[in-house]
């Protein structure tokens, strides 16, 4: 269930087992493949799409990044993920364009994606031949299945259909969001630029050699059309700003806010239906993880479903859950840690002010401490 990062990754992940799936998102493709979302792929994620043939154009348009810069009180300190990983880095590349990959693979090889589905409800996943409904194009439909994979993202149905008493969920709202603008601008640094400021968090990232994508720490409600795009630039002139480097305007084609929370069910699975990526959790933005995590549940499934395949047997199948959380919790920890680290919380005091800044002073001076970062930011071993 879904056409987003967990759904199409499973579904060929799946095709190259030669086991047999259906793909149905309520979304037209168009929106999908439009959508502007993550951009940051860890080195998991680019190995694993490289493997499974879709990797093409990702090698040749993607960019990829062997550190960051953590930038606080005007100046900017580097953390090296070459030498401090043994070679690792990360891909810049836009989810979106994952995604328009994914789906020409898919549909090179004889997938079957449906879009544009109405009315979806999955049914019977207690059971041996789980059910899911739908409405298609004016007519009712109904598909017969062994598994489901709620990969419907947090809005979806799936994990909503597990009967109550059944999933625990773990929660924590932020007190701000983040205002992202895609710019026509040439990046203004070769990386990725995360910065602690007095106004609040700011982050300058791109696409292609000639699109920026930049974000502002904002208020969770914070109204998009009361910031002209002078406003905008000139926020992130002030909160990026450091002695000797200017950052480049250009044309904004595009911007909104996201609110952030953390959230994760337990188990990740009920019968034979398993939820994967953003239906069963969600990450703060700050670290990248959202779209690689995704990826990650649907490896540990995919494997533990040609495990079931072909050997009849059920142990990893029972174990998903498990497997996955232990990754997810880790990556939970991680993308909250560099929240707290990076933004301005309200009612926070001198006191916390200070200890965010020793705090950068002690991860850009530490090389344990900046292994640290950049272990967990090129991404941690699948299990
Ligand atoms: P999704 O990508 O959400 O895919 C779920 C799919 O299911 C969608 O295509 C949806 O249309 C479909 N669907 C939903 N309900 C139904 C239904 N009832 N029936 C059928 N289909 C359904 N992460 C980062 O790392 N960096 C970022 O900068 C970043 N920016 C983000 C910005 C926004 C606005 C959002 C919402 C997320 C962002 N994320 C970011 C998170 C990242 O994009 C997600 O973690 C990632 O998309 C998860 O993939 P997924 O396949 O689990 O879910
Ligand atoms: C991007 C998003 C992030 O959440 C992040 O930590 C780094 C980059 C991006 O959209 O480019």
């Amino acid at each position: 269930m879904g056409a987003g990062p967990a759904g199409l990754v499973l579904s060929h992940l799946l095709y190259l087992q030669g086991i047999d799936s259906v793909v149905v998102e309520n979304r037209s493709r168009q929106y999908v493949e439009d959508r502007v979302r993550a951009g940051v792929l860890e080195q998991g994620t680019v190995d694993l799409l490289t493997e499974m043939g879709v990797g093409e154009r990702m090698k040749s348009e993607g960019l990829i990044h062997y550190g960051i810069e953590l930038r606080f009180e005007g100046r900017g300190h580097r953390i090296d993920f070459r030498d401090l990983t043994g070679g690792k880095g990360i891909m810049i590349y836009a989810q979106h364009e994952v995604l328009k990959d994914l789906n020409n693979a898919r549909l090179a090889t004889g997938g079957q994606v449906y879009f544009e589905v109405e009315n979806v409800s999955v049914h019977d996943f207690n059971d041996a031949y789980p059910k899911i409904r739908y409405r298609k194009d004016g007519s009712d439909h109904e598909l017969t299945c062994d598994f489901i994979a709620g990969c419907d993202g947090f809005h979806g149905i799936c994990r909503p259909s597990i009967p109550e008493g059944v999933l625990t969920e773990y929660e924590r709202v932020y007190p701000f969001g983040w205002l992202g603008i895609l710019a026509e601008a040439p990046p203004s640094s070769d990386e990725l630029v995360y910065t602690y400021h007095d106004r609040g968090f700011a982050l300058l990232s791109m696409r292609t050699p000639h699109i920026s994508r930049l974000y502002l720490q904002c208020d969770p409600n914070e109204n998009i059309d009361e910031w002209s795009n002078d406003r905008i630039w000139q926020e992130l002139h002030t909160r990026l700003a450091s002695e000797g480097w200017r950052l480049t305007e250009g044309p904004i084609v595009q911007k909104g806010v996201t609110g952030m929370r953390s959230f994760v069910v337990e188990p990740m699975q009920y019968g034979n239906l398993f939820l994967a990526g953003d239906s069963a959790h969600i990450v703060p933005p700050t670290g990248a993880k959202g779209l690689n995590l995704a990826v990650a549940d649907v490896q540990v499934l995919a494997r533990a479903l040609e495990r079931f395949y072909t050997t009849g047997k059920r142990c990893q199948l029972n174990k998903y859950s498990h497997n996955c959380l232990r990754r997810v919790w880790k990556v939970q920890r991680f993308s909250g840690w560099m929240t707290s680290m990076l933004h301005r919380f309200p009612g926070e005091d001198p006191f916390d002010q200070r200890r965010q800044l020793a705090e950068l002073d002690y991860v850009t001076n530490s090389r344990a401490a900046a292994q640290t970062l950049a272990e967990n930011y090129v991404g941690l071993p699948l299990t």
